[in-house]
Parts: structure tokens; sequence; C-alpha cells
């Protein structure tokens, strides 16, 4: 298979894989789920698929009608390695990415199709297996009935009292208090304003051992992340390539936080903000800490620092002693998202040294730091 190639027809549409020239009408298209700046949309398919670093083409397929003319529909994997932490197994799984429909040419079959002609496109590039992160009933349908299988449901921790977490400096008095209920009702009403959530966090300073920026430290934090996390489980292997591409994101802003020990990090703490959809969410993108002692202080400096009005983590990622902290200081658990599986997955059953579909299919097989697909 080669760029260009059509590896599907129905009636007036066709399945193609990516070449340049589809670029603009892909982000197009995207664009009716990013929000009306098409430049962006672009970019941001540019950033995610073009310059993801693992050296191999992008897996990027587009439906097109009216002879290759119009773009009408998307869907995107990225070729990411997860190990088991152990230095010993590590495999390829393609992360699904960006799938659209425009919303004139939905329900004809066309979802459903594309999606099935990629499986056949990972396959022959040999990925052990598709998984994705981010569903919504629609596409968890589709893809169960393509196959897919679900492995487990996300909660969202949701910080709901943003005044008592102690030591910050916005002491509210609990989550039921006039105070606190007043700034959830002012969140509500005017979060959507256009300023930055990081606002006040960057005019704070926040005091040793940790420190604040708006850069990623890659190769210390590529150096914790290798070795943190439950042994034997599957986590994504964040290399110091990964980290520097992936706050590139151009609709996004991050900030870091670092907890260091005797110029050792000991923990870090990364926290997004979209430029288009659900803006003004504070999203804790990833949370690595050596201990679970490390990651209440960095969550703990993040809240005093930052006064965020509302913040989010997918509660998958918190070891339950940082869950057990969290509770007590105002988070809730909210979900699980849309009521779906957050985490699918497709065994493609190749014979490339992929991993037993029993240890792909077991939530207990996966270790998450981190947000890893929806919040790109
Ligand atoms: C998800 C999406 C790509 C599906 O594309 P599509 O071309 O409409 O899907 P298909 O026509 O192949 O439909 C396949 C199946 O999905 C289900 N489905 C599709 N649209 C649906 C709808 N609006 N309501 C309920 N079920 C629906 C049906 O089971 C359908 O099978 P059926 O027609 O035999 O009942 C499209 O709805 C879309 O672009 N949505 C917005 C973007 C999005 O949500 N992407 C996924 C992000 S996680």
């Amino acid at each position: 298979m080669k760029a260009g190639d059509v590896l599907a027809e129905r009636g007036q549409y066709r399945i193609e894989l990516f070449r340049p020239e589809l670029l603009n009408g892909m982000a197009t298209v995207l664009s009716i789920l990013l929000g009306p700046d098409r430049d962006r949309a672009g970019d941001y398919l540019r950033w995610k698929h073009m310059e993801f670093p693992s050296g191999e083409d992008p897996i990027l397929l587009a439906v097109t009608h009216d002879g290759g003319r119009e773009v009408v529909g998307m869907n995107g994997f990225l070729p990411m390695t997860w190990s088991d932490g152990s230095g010993g197994k590590s495999t390829r799984l393609a992360c699904w990415a960006d799938f659209i429909i425009h919303p004139e040419h939905q329900r004809k079959g066309l979802g459903r199709l594309l999606l099935s002609e990629t499986t056949k496109v990972l396959r022959e590039r040999g990925f052990s297996a598709a998984i994705s992160f981010s569903q919504n009933p629609i596409s968890t349908k589709l893809s169960l009935g393509l196959g897919w299988r679900a492995v487990g449901l996300a909660t969202c921790a949701r910080l709901v009292s943003p005044g008592s977490i102690p030591g910050s400096s916005v002491a509210l008095g609990g989550r039921n208090s006039v105070v606190a209920r007043g700034l959830r009702f002012a969140m509500r009403r005017f979060g959507r304003s256009s300023a930055s959530v990081f606002e006040k966090f960057d005019r704070r300073k926040t005091a040793r051992p940790t420190e604040s920026a708006t850069k990623p430290r890659v190769e210390a934090m590529a150096l914790l992340a290798a070795t943190t996390g439950a042994k034997g489980r599957l986590r994504l292997q964040r290399t110091k390539e990964y980290f520097a591409w992936r706050f590139k994101n151009p609709i996004a802003r991050y900030r870091f936080l670092y907890l260091s020990q005797n110029d050792q990090l000991q923990g870090f703490l990364i926290l997004q903000e979209f430029l288009t959809r659900a803006r003004g969410r504070t999203v804790v993108l990833d949370l690595t800490a050596g201990n679970a002692e490390v990651a209440v202080e960095l969550l703990r400096s993040a809240q005093v620092q930052g006064g965020f009005g509302n913040m989010y983590m997918l509660a998958e990622c918190i070891q339950p002693e940082v869950r057990k902290y969290l509770m007590t200081v105002g988070f809730e658990l909210d979900g699980p998202r849309n009521q779906v599986p957050s985490l699918i997955i497709k065994p493609l059953d190749t014979a490339t040294g992929g991993l037993s579909n029993r240890v792909l299919s077991s939530l207990n097989s996966w270790h998450f730091q981190f947000i890893d697909s929806d919040a790109f």
C-alpha cells in the first residue's frame, strides 16, 4: 500500500490512503470537531500525524467524494510503542484518533467502511492490536460491531470544591459553603471567558522543592517515566523524543510542575488547557511520581498556585493512596464518561510477537499515568 492508494469504493465515495493534497480537505472536516479555524486544524493534523516521532508513515485515511475532489471523512491512528515496564516485552499498538464523517454524509455506512479498511491497513503494518481511549456511544456501537472489545470504563475525577485543599490561598470553607457555591455558579456562568486558566498560575510561584515551568524537561521526564509505574503492566513508552513532540500540540497550552530532590526529578505534573473545545477546563494530563507523597504534593502545589475553579483528571491514572487524598479535599468521581467503555481494543493477531488477547483484554494489564488519547 502506498500514499494515495484507493482502498475501497462505494458509489461516489472512495476510501483513500493519505496523500498531501488531501490535508486541507481533512482539516476542513476536522474543524467541525475542533472549531472553525481550519488553519489550526491543519496545523494540528500535521503536528499529530506527520511529526509524531515514530519514523513511520502516518496512518491516515480519507473518505473522498466526487472523484476524489472532496474530503468528507477521515480516520487516523498513532503508532505507539507500549512496554510492560520490566525492560522486557514491548509491543506496537495503534492508538485511534480523529475519526469523523461529515454530518451531510453520515448514516450511509461510510464510518463502518472506513474503520474496517483502516483495520486492514493496521494489520498489514504489523500492529499487535489497535486501542482507543476516547469513545462516544456511536463510535462504540460501531466498533464493537466490528470486533472491537470493551476493556474498561474510565472515571473522571473532578475537583468540585476548589478552596478546600489544605494550604490553598483561596480557602473557602467546604464545598457547600455559600462562597464555594457562588464560585461554582460563576464558573458555570462566566467560565468560558477568553482568559487563560493559567493566568494566576503564571503570576504565582510555588515553593521549592516544587518548581513550575512552561516547557518540558524532556530528558529528566523520560528517565523518570521509564522507572515509575507498576511493573508488569502495559504503559506507553514515553521517550525524550515523545516528550519533545507531545506538548507542541497547537490546540492546547501546557504548564509543568516539577518536584526535585538533590537535583533529581522525583515527579512531574502536567496541566493542559484546550484552546478549542472545553475551554476553561484545567486538565491534569499527566501525573508521574516516584511515590504517593510526591504525587499529593504536586497536586497540592498545582491547586495552590493556580487556584483553579475546576480541575479534571482520569481517575484510573491515580494511585489509590492519592485518590483517597483527593476525595478528602473536594474531588468527586464523575463518570464513567458517556456511559461507554473508555478503553476498547481490537486484537489484530499478527504473527509479530503481539501480546496475548487475554493480556490486552484485562484492565489489570494496563497502567495509566496520564490521559492517553482524547485529551490530545
Ligand atoms: C461516529 C461517526 C464517524 C459514524 O459515521 P457514520 O458514517 O455515520 O456511521 P455508519 O453510517 O457507518 O454507521 C454505523 C453504525 O453506527 C451507528 N450509528 C451511526 N450514526 C448513529 C446515530 N446518529 N445514532 C445512533 N447510531 C448511529 C449505527 O449502529 C450504524 O449502523 P446502522 O446504520 O446499521 O444502524 C459519525 O457519527 C461522526 O463523525 N460523528 C462525529 C465525530 C465522532 O463522534 N467521532 C468519534 C470520536 S470518538
